[in-house]
This record gives structure tokens, sequence and C-alpha cells, in this order.
């Protein structure tokens, strides 16, 4: 009935200037060349252009350009009734050639998950692809075709805002999550309109700026690049993304919009990327300020001679490709390559077959696209539940008891928009619950919620300028008129008539967004300032963390007698926080980036490369690498993460303690859960490589999984180790195993390991 619908669709709406003379449609590259043999030059370079709706050029001019065939596709528009009229125009042109609608569905569509962070804690494989599943199901009802997602660069660098984004420093668990997101996204077949085409971003390196500092450069061994950057976009588009989305950051001296190292030769030729590649916001006209270009006929000839796609919120692309193809400094073939590719995207979103595939009929579209029952609320809250990471737990002062007074306390405590994260799509504020909601409906009818503000997010009002300007549509945060003693002194008052404190402290999203880098990572003075005021009622105190980065927590680790990770939480977080703490759901989120004790230590990664004077404890001055004013290694190591069970993993036992190339050892051992309730968490391998001949990391996670026991259950668990899991790139970059001694290493986090020694033997 579906399939006869869309026929009729398709009948109805796709041009007959594409049918008529088109040879059978169901021939994509017959189909696409004879339709770029009838294309003008203009028209080609329109294709290529994809254009910022509420940018600079007003709506009805863009209906216009898109009637002339002048635009290749749009980003920003995201309602159906928005969409249709575009497509309408576009299929006026000559050709009759669609256009196709992006967006930045990053965590959620209507219904908003937790932040990448917070995803990439619950080490869900399959509640991941869920998430971006039902992120697609809503943004196609929309009439959207494509996102410029997953994020999935590599952060080592918590100063950077855009960690948040991403999913951690770790190329092993980035890359299975980065899978899962274009599964999640593309289904089996981007063309379902259902699903959505998922653009692999920043492409590459961009979670190394230097210094954590946004757009700033990078500069990195190839080495480094192949063995931990480069992973998760290749596991993206081994997965089958249909776009890479090109970085802003320069790659060793070349932006990475000119790329042609990256774009042509790793991108194209060495990995087979066959789709589309798209700039970033602006990139090409950055060339300029990059100074790799003298002017603007340079940058496009550069960009696209590298391999840039389509042009992002860009003009030099129309302004400069027709004479540069005219005169023959671009050669038409390049040109050609790059058309052909942006309409290999749009037949392989099925807008040739059907335009309207996800725009549907004016008849059918939502009489408010906010609606309630638009949303995902139960997978948002089951997903949010699983991204806590519970860091501290001091005396079992969590779970709290329902009949308890609880002093919620805090400017996270019930703000709507930071439980949304930044890149929240068309999440809406209102319809989120905050901790405050979510702690009240916990409480319905048993114990009390009392409420204080405390202080503000910052009383710094350079930060509150900043994060105020940062193109929200409205002021996100706007501080209390008291003063702070005011707010503080109704904190205490508030906690000294409570059993426990509930703090909610942090950043305001707007500090863990794009362009958002900090110099410091502990909390700001203000919420400092209240957590003492709090530890000093002697009443117990429980953080409840928001942000999005690591934060260096030494303070609050001393003294707080929990502490719960919550990153922002997504739509459902203020329920998913409140049944954590009040143990209707037992914690199981692991940390996917080290936390470091202070920002001097950055970076703190756990799969650093081995040295020849690693720390060892011992005398001081013992000319080991450290820094000699506070402790080694992390605060809380990555991998961590505690639960309200008692885990107990046993020592592992090989199957073998040789094997041969073609031969799998088998790595067994039993996961135990002592405590008195039913929980999760995640077994985690890692591999350390005894000697090879290149310098190999400390350890490498290499496999996990998630186990779920009942109260008292034990399971034995058993891991295949096979020869592709001990390759690394050696020094001309091939990816090879070398024969030696290795050791497996298993624990709930990277450090608490127990491990086991096997050999790799010579192939014979
Ligand atoms: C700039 C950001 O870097 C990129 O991630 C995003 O997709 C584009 N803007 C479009 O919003």
């Amino acid at each position: 009935m579906k399939c006869l619908r869309q026929f009729a669709l398709a009948a109805l709406f796709v041009s007959p200037a594409l049918l008529a003379a088109a040879p059978s449609i169901d021939d994509r590259s017959a189909f696409i060349a004879d339709l770029l043999g009838r294309m003008t030059l203009e028209e080609k370079v329109g294709q290529l252009r994809l254009i910022s709706i509420g940018g600079d050029m007003p709506r009805e001019r863009i209906v216009e350009e898109m009637a002339a065939g002048r635009i290749g596709a749009t980003f920003n528009s995201v309602v159906r009734p928005d969409n249709r009229p575009m497509q309408e125009a576009a299929l006026r042109s000559r050709l009759g050639i669609p256009v196709f609608f992006a967006y930045d569905i990053i965590h959620g569509h209507r219904t908003t998950f937790p932040i990448g962070l917070g995803l990439a804690s619950s080490w869900d494989i399959e509640a991941i692809e869920n998430s971006a599943r039902i992120a697609a199901l809503e943004a196609s009802a929309d009439g959207l075709d494509m996102t410029f997602a997953p994020t999935v660069d590599i952060s080592r660098d918590p100063r950077w805002g855009r960690t948040s984004e991403g999913f951690g420093e770790d190329p092993y668990l980035v890359s299975r999550i980065a899978a899962a997101m274009v599964r999640g996204f593309q289904g089996k077949d981007p063309s379902d309109p259902q699903r959505i085409m998922a653009s692999v971003k920043h492409f590459a390196l961009y979670g190394a700026v230097e210094g954590g500092r946004d757009y700033n450069v990078v500069d990195m061994s190839p080495l480094r690049m192949y063995q931990d950057y480069l992973p998760p976009y290749r596991a993206a588009i081994d997965a089958g993304a249909g776009g890479v989305m090109v970085a802003l950051n320069a790659v060793n001296g070349v932006p990475a919009s000119a790329n042609k190292w990256l774009l042509d030769d790793l991108l194209r030729r060495q990995w087979g990327f066959k789709g589309v590649v798209l700039s970033d916001h602006g990139a090409i006209t950055e060339l300029l300020r990059h100074g790799v270009a003298a002017d603007g006929r340079e940058a496009a000839r550069l960009a696209i001679s590298a391999g840039v796609g389509m042009s992002m919120a860009d003009t030099l692309y129309d302004q400069e490709l027709p004479a540069l193809v005219r005169s023959g400094a671009v050669a038409q073939s390049v040109l050609d390559e790059a058309v052909t590719h942006v309409l290999n995207t749009k037949y392989d979103l099925g807008l040739f077959h059907d335009p309207f595939r996800r725009i549907g009929r004016a008849e059918d579209d939502p009489a408010d696209v906010n609606a309630e029952s638009r949303l995902h609320r139960a997978d948002a809250r089951a997903m949010a539940r699983d991204s806590l990471v519970l860091l501290e737990n001091r005396g079992d002062t969590l779970p709290l008891r329902k009949n308890a007074t609880v002093a919620l306390i805090g400017p996270l405590a019930d703000s709507q928009v930071d439980m949304l994260g930044s890149w929240s799509a068309v999440g809406v504020a209102e319809q989120a619950v905050t901790l405050r909601q979510g702690m009240e409906a916990a409480l319905a009818g048993q114990g009390k919620l009392l409420h204080a503000v405390g202080a503000n997010v910052t009383d710094d009002a350079r930060v509150i300028d900043y994060l105020n300007q940062l193109n929200w549509d409205r002021p996100e945060v706007v501080p209390d008129k008291r003063t702070p003693q005011a707010m503080l002194d109704e904190a205490v008052a508030l906690a000294a008539q409570a059993d426990v404190i509930v703090a909610a402290v942090g950043e305001a999203r707007g500090m863990s967004h794009e362009s958002s880098s900090r110099t410091r990572l502990d909390l700001p003075d203000s919420q400092q300032a209240l957590l003492r005021a709090l530890k000093a009622t002697g009443k117990p105190l429980v953080l409840v963390l928001m942000n999005g980065r690591p934060l260096a927590l030494g303070w609050e680790k001393d003294n707080a007698d929990a502490i719960l990770e919550t990153w922002y939480s997504g739509i459902e977080g203020g329920h998913a926080i409140a049944d954590v703490l009040f143990g209707e759901h037992n914690p199981s989120g692991k940390l996917p980036i080290s936390f470091p004790r202070s920002v001097g230590q950055i970076p703190t990664y756990y799969n650093h490369l081995r040295l020849g004077r690693p720390y060892t404890p011992g005398t001081p001055g013992n000319y080991t690498s450290q820094y000699f004013e506070e402790a080694t290694g992390p605060l809380y190591p990555f991998g961590y993460g505690l639960s309200y069970s008692d885990f107990q993993l046993s020592a592992p036992k090989l199957s073998a303690e040789r094997m041969h190339p073609d031969q799998r050892i088998r790595v067994s051992v039993t996961l135990k859960n002592a405590g008195p309730r039913p929980g999760a968490t995640v077994v985690q391998l890692y591999l350390h490589d005894e000697a090879a001949s290149v310098i190999r990391p400390e350890k490498e996670l290499k496999a996990f999984r998630r186990v779920k026991l009942e109260a008292g259950e034990a399971r034995e668990l058993s891991f295949e180790i096979d020869e592709s899991m001990l390759r690394f790139f050696d020094a001309s970059l091939q990816h090879v195993s070398e024969p030696g001694a290795f050791r497996v290493q298993l624990g709930l986090d990277s450090q608490a390991v127990q491990e086991a020694r096997f050999e790799l033997l010579p192939r014979p």
C-alpha cells in the first residue's frame, strides 16, 4: 500500500524533463551520466551549492535560485511546509533535479538524547544505534534527507568545547559508535523514507586542534594519525556513510579543505569513498585567511582540485568555478566528478524516484511539529539512564531514600535548556524534564524536595556575555539579580532542613559548544563557593554534574559523598537522573574519556605510547616522567564508573598461550554481581604489545561487553583474540602484526585490570 502511494507520488512529482529523456531510472550510472551530459556549466556549479537557510539569502531568492537550477541542497530548513515549496521550485528548473535538505542532527532531532559523550558513556552500541534510528525517523518525518553527523573526532583535550559532541578519546570505542550511528541513521539503505543519510565529520583530526582551542592548527605524525585519529572516520565510511564533512583545521600545514592528500589520496583512493564530500561552513573562503590562496579564484580552485564537492554557505564556487572551468584552470572532468557525487547522493537518497519521499503530502503535515505524540520519551529515558556515570559513592550515600527530605540546590537543577546540551537540533527546552521536575515526580507523596538556586552558573560578566551571544534564539544564561551571598544564605538555610543535599552543578550548555574552548576545567568560582558552603553544613553532599567535557574535580572528589556525572542528558534527563538517585535504576555508565586532575596535566588519555622513563613511584627526583606538583595519572581513568552492585571479575584464563596467525585464543573470565540488586557493567579487554618495531601504547581497548546480571548471578564470558586485533601501523604505515609476546588485560575500567600473557608465533 505504502509502496503504491510512493509510486503515485513519484509519478506525480518527478519532473517530466528528468523522466522523458533519461535512460532507465533503475540504472544509476547511466541515468546520472545522461543527466550530467545535459547540464550546462552553470547548472553543474549550482549542484555544488549547499545553502544555509536563515543565512544571508532571503527565502524568496532561494526559491528563485532553485527554480533556475542553481542550488544543490540546503541546511537548517527543518519542516515540511518550508521544504516543500523549495523542492517544487527545484522541480520547475530546466532539468528538474531535486534538492536535498540537511541539518545538524547530532543527538536526536525532536527527541533530544544525551550528548555524544553521554551516549558513549553507555557503551551500549545497540542503544546508541537505536537513538540514531529514532533521530532519523523524526527527521525524515520533517522532510529532512541528511544529517551532518556522526561527529567522530577523537578528543584528548577537554579544553576543546566540541569534546561534548564526539564520543571520547578511544579509537576503538569511537569507531564502534561511529558505525552504529551510521547504521542507525541510514538503516540498510539511505533511500528508505524513514531514514536519512549520514555525513561523518570533521574530516580529519578536528579534535586534535592545538591547545584545545577551536579552529586551531593540527600538526600530527602519520603514525598517530593512522593509529589513533583516523580509524573512526574510516569505520563510519566502511559502515556506508554517504557523506563526509571536511574539517575546518589544517592538517600538517595544509588546510583540510585544500588538502589533496587527505581528500583524494587517502579518502578516495586508499579508502575508496564513493559518496559526497562537503565543506564546512565558509571553509573555502577561509583558505584566504589560512593564507594558502591569494584570492577567491585560487581558493575555489584549490578546494575543488583537492576534492571538496559541495560548498557549504560559501559563495566562491558559484563566483569562480564557471570561469575556472572555461579557462581550463579546473578541468571539466574535476567538476563533473564533483557533480556526479552530488547527483549520486540524491539518487541514493531516493530523490530521483520521489523527490517528496520525506516531505510527503501537505495534507499529511503534522498540525504541531512539537506535539508530544511525535516524541520518543521512553527511548530517551532509557538511553539517558545508561549514560550516567557514578564517579563516587562513599558509604553508599546513593541511592537516596524516597521518604527523605532532599535539598536540591544549584544553577542547573531546574534549567530546561541545559538539559538539552548544545547541538540539540529542534529539541524544545520547554519539553525537557529538569532534575527538579524528575525528583519531584519520584518523591511524589513520599519525601520532600526543597529547592534553591544557590549560585549563578558563573558571576563572570564576560563569560555570561560570551555565552549569550552564541547564536541561541534567546539569552540562555540569565543571572539571578540577588547578591551571591543572598543566594548562598538561602541555599544553606534550606540545606540545614534536609537529610541530604543534591547539588546540580557544572557548565551552561554553551560552555561546551563549538568555539567554546576553556582554559580552566574546574567549576566556575560561583559554584565552587556554593559547594564549599554546602559542605560546611555537614550534611551528606551528592553532586549531580552537568557538563560537556571532563572537569578537574580534585576538591569535589575529596569532599562530596557521591558524584554522578550526567553530561547533558536530554529531554528525559531529569527523570533518568532521579531514577538513578533513588535506586530505580542501577548506574552502569563508564567514562569514554579520562578526567584529568588539572588543566596542566592535559593530555591524560590512557592509551599513550610507552616511555623510556615512565613514572615510577619511589624517591622524589628519580628522573621519571611526571609533573612533580601533583599525583600522576588521571583523576578518573578511561572506562571507569561505579555501580550500586559489587561486580567482581575473575583473573582471565586463556585457551592457549601461543597462537599462529591463523588461530585464535579464547580468553575466559567470570563476572559476578555480588551486590543485592540487578545491574549492568562493561567488561573491557585491553591488549599490550610487549615489543614491536615501533613504540606501542601502554594498552589499547580491543573489545568490550556490556553485561546485565541479576543480584548474586555469575556468568562466564569469553572473548576471542585473533591476529587482526594484534595489528598496528608500522613505520611505513603498513597495517601489520609482528610475532612476539602480548598481554591481554581485563577489567571494569582501564586501570584496574588483571592480565595473562600469550605469544603470537611467526608465520610458517
Ligand atoms: C559548522 C560546524 O563546524 C559543523 O559541524 C556544522 O555541521 C556546520 N557548521 C553546519 O551547521
